[in-house]
This record gives C-alpha cells, structure tokens and sequence, in this order.
C-alpha cells in the first residue's frame, strides 16, 4: 500500500460491526478470573493487557500506526517526545560511550545529553552533521550517533542516507528525532536509520491538544525500550493515545494534514 492508504487504516484491524472510530479504554487494570490466563497474557504469549503501564488498546493502536508509517517492525508509545528520546538513548547507549551528536539539535535534547548523560560518565562529541569528514571522525569508537531529519528550531537538513552510510562502516546505530519531518516527508529507517523518535506533541498529534512520543525500531530494540519503559513509567495514558492514534489516521486521511501545524508551536 501506498503511503496514503497505510495512513488511513494504519494501526488497527476492524472487523465487522466494530464502532469505526476506536473506543478510549480508560481503564487501569484488566479483569481476569483465570491466573494461567492471566499469566500468559502477562508473558505475551496471548493477546491482551494487564495493567496500563505495561500496554493498553489505545498505545496499541498508536505504535501500530506509527510502526507502519515509518516501516518499522514495531513501536513504543511514551508520555512526551524527551521520554521516548530518553528511552532510545538509554537502550542504544546501555553504558556510557561516545555519543557523536548534531550540534544543532533540539535544546531539550541537548541539555538532557549535557545534563544527564555527561555527568554520568558519556563523552559528547557535538559535531556539525553537514560536515561529512567530521561524521567520518566522530564516529571513531562512538557508541551512537544521533541528528534530526529537519532540526529545531533551526531546519537543517542533514544528509541521512550519507550518514548512516558512515555511521553503518563503524558498525554505530543511528538515531534520527523524525519530528519535524513526520513519515509524510521522510522515514530514515528506509535511509538506514537504527530506530525513530517522534515528539508526537507536532504533527503526529497535529492540533496541538496532546502530549506524547514514540520511538520505532526493529522489534528486539523495541522490546528492550518497552521493557525499559515499564521499569520507568514512561507510559503515554489512554485518552492521549487515543488522540494521538485516531488522529494520526483521520488527520492524514486529508492530504498535507500531517503538515498543517506550525513547527515547535
Ligand atoms: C525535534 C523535537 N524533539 C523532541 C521534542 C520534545 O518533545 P516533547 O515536548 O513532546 O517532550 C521536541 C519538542 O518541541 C522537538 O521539537
């Protein structure tokens, strides 16, 4: 399916006499009378949820929808884009290590790196990501390399498909915040990208009315950040999903929906 169409059914399967406008199931918990059941659910070994920490039909519904517009095996739903930044950071850098990062990311990114991470022992290489021989340099040794698709609030362009050509010679996962971008105009998992973060609070959501993130990955990746997620409590709630999700379909059901908000607004 083109693009257009995989916006429109994307995330959610319906079968007949299913409400076509998803249900918001704000609920906690889950009723089981059955522990075996339960367990297995539990395990993931059959549908289902168990607590909204863990999942819940419209988080669901939203990895799902953005797992296919980027492409990706699979995605994770968070609370706001920083967690699910966070969250990537922590699953594709596990242990302090050179972070070869565009110098010209989003502030909140790079104070996080700055505040978070290098206190506790990563080195931060803030490199011009234009500069293809400084990449080449960067990459030495480094555990990951990060960058924005269109930066905030400055839009540069980066070069993606050179850089993941780079990053990928060294072996180094490439991180790319596709925020600015969205799916519409650009998915660097098809560039080569390792895994995608979206502040979903832009144009995902796209009327300003919600916060929320999401990273999509390969589904090992995305298992160890949901897991990590779980272990954090970076769990997005059902209404903002809710909003999210539908909106990500019936928003991008118009052409240039996806397009329509003004960046970092
Ligand atoms: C490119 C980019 N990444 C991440 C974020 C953080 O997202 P959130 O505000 O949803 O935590 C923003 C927010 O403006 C952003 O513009």
């Amino acid at each position: 399916m083109k693009l257009d169409s995989r916006a429109v059914h994307a995330g959610r399967e319906l079968k007949p006499r299913d409400p076509l406008a998803p249900p918001i199931v704000q609920t906690a918990v889950y009723v089981y009378d059955d522990l075996d059941d339960y367990d297995a659910v539990a395990r993931g070994e059959r549908p289902g949820h168990v607590y909204a920490r863990n999942s819940n039909e419209n988080t669901q519904w939203l990895e799902r929808a953005v797992a296919e517009l980027e492409g990706a095996e699979a995605a994770v739903a968070t609370g706001s884009g920083m967690a699910a930044i966070l969250l990537a950071l922590l699953s594709l850098a596990p242990r302090p290590g050179p972070l070869l990062v565009q110098r010209e990311l989003y502030g909140v990114t790079l104070a996080l790196l700055r505040q978070d991470f290098e206190p506790r022992g990563y080195e931060v290489r803030y490199i011009d990501f234009a500069d293809l021989e400084a990449v080449r340099q960067g990459l030495d040794g480094a555990a990951l390399a990060i960058c924005e698709t269109i930066t905030n609030p400055l839009c540069k362009v980066v070069d993606l498909e050179a850089i993941c050509r780079l990053a990928a010679e060294g072996r180094v996962p490439v991180l790319v915040d596709n925020t600015f971008a969205s799916p519409a105009l650009c998915r660097p998992l098809e560039h080569g990208a390792t895994a995608v973060v979206h502040s979903a609070t832009k144009y995902l959501g796209g009327h300003s009315d919600l916060t929320a993130g999401v990273v999509a990955a390969g589904g090992e990746l995305t298992a160890d950040i949901r897991a990590r997620g779980v272990r954090m409590g970076t769990t997005l709630g059902p209404f903002e999903a809710w909003l999210a999700s539908w909106r990500v379909r019936r928003g991008s059901r118009t052409p240039g929906a996806c397009c329509q908000q003004v960046p970092g607004a």
